[in-house]
């Protein structure tokens, strides 16, 4: 539910930019509602973890760190709500909740992270303990985890920043910024800390289809920064990769496999293709939450299919582009092959290939 609605005004603007995408404040989760922008800031709240999971599966709140966050809060909120007056039963309603929570959307493994995170620092143990003992802990764990995203952002943009030279023009998959996460962003965060040193930059800012994060919210934030920017269509970066005007291409993950494989929004795999088949290095940034070790590789992630809905709303002039009637396919993400990953940022630091091999290096 909305609590703040409307044109963004200087004041909404600035603070959209010092607030964060995914907090706790009294008592409720609040998440700026990524539906509505660029047009509108609303504040988004939920009191409930079934709002929570209502609001991921929407996409109120989006981006693989920010959902593992909500989704942490969300158990808060299921811990706060819980009538449970004995620490066994509280933990059974935790886990009920963690169980929904999961659910809400398959392909990001930050969410089961988070969720599982939480329920280890709870342990199995009830011997002693009582109600309030237990929410209180699990509403500190989920601060940690939000506090210590952005920590982890800030660290990989550090390292990210390294491999961005002067003058660069980079294409940029998605939304991976401060609204992707609790604040700073991945692979957006590695170009803002990139412009914060003074590197002169310019981005290529894919659309996204069907959701539009690169158009709407990519494009948005990258306007608040002041970093230069122009937005393609998808289709176009093929043509801007071979006529030599690209120098790299950055993109986030949802889920990376143990061998380097890259599960990330749909059509990373082909931008990945178009960059490598032109010599243009491939960086896919991200923590090492994003990172699932049990799976060998990519072909074991498990891909969100979405409503139709969202490719056939397209409208031109005013008109559904679709004839009525017309079908629709709608993964959200793809696979992208480790063979076309130049390297993986994360905040432990650039893991190179081969990642089979390196990756497990850098979770600590
Ligand atoms: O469907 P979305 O908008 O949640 O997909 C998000 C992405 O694919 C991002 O690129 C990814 O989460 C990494 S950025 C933090």
């Amino acid at each position: 539910m909305p609590v703040s609605t409307g044109a963004l005004t200087r004041e909404r603007l600035f603070l959209l930019l010092i607030m964060r995408t995914v907090f706790w404040e009294d008592d409720s989760l609040k998440l700026i509602d990524q539906r509505r922008l660029p047009g509108s800031l609303e504040v988004a709240v939920c009191r409930t973890y079934g709002e929570v999971s209502d609001a991921i599966r929407n996409m109120t709140v989006r981006g693989a760190p920010a959902i593992g966050a909500a989704a942490a809060f969300g158990l808060a909120l299921a811990a706060n709500g819980s009538r449970a007056r004995s620490a066994a039963y509280l933990l059974a309603d935790i886990e009920t909740a963690a169980q929904t929570l999961k659910a809400s959307r398959p392909t990001a493994v930050n969410l089961a992270w988070a969720v599982d995170r939480i329920l280890r620092s709870l342990g199995d143990k009830v011997d002693g303990r009582s109600v309030d003992g237990i929410r209180q802990a699990v509403i500190n764990e989920a601060q940690r985890i939000a506090d210590e995203d952005v920590e982890i952002n800030k660290r990989m943009a550090e390292h990210g920043a390294a491999l961005i030279a002067d003058g660069d023009t980079i294409i940029h998959h998605c939304n991976t910024g401060a609204l992707a996460v609790v604040d700073w962003g991945t692979a957006l965060g590695v170009i803002r800390t990139a412009h914060g040193q003074g590197k002169r930059l310019h981005v290529l800012v894919d659309e996204t289809r069907p959701r539009l994060q690169g158009a709407r919210l990519t494009a948005w934030e990258l306007q608040q920064y002041g970093i230069s920017y122009e937005i393609i269509s998808d289709n176009m970066s093929g043509y801007f990769l071979r006529s030599g005007q690209v120098q790299k291409v950055f993109f986030g993950a949802d889920r990376i496999a143990a061998n380097g494989d890259v599960a990330n929004k749909i059509g990373t795999y082909m931008l990945a293709l178009a960059a490598h088949d032109n010599d243009v290095p491939v960086y896919s940034v991200a923590p090492t939450s994003s990172i699932d070790l049990s799976l060998e590789d990519g072909s074991q992630i498990p891909i969100e299919e979405r409503d139709p809905g969202e490719v056939l709303g397209l409208q031109l002039n005013g008109e559904r582009v679709a004839p009525e009637g017309a079908k629709a396919r709608n993964p959200a993400f793809d696979v992208t092959p480790n063979r076309l990953i130049t390297a993986i940022v994360t905040e432990n630091g650039i893991v190179h290939p081969p990642f089979e091999v390196n990756l497990k290096e850098f979770i600590v």
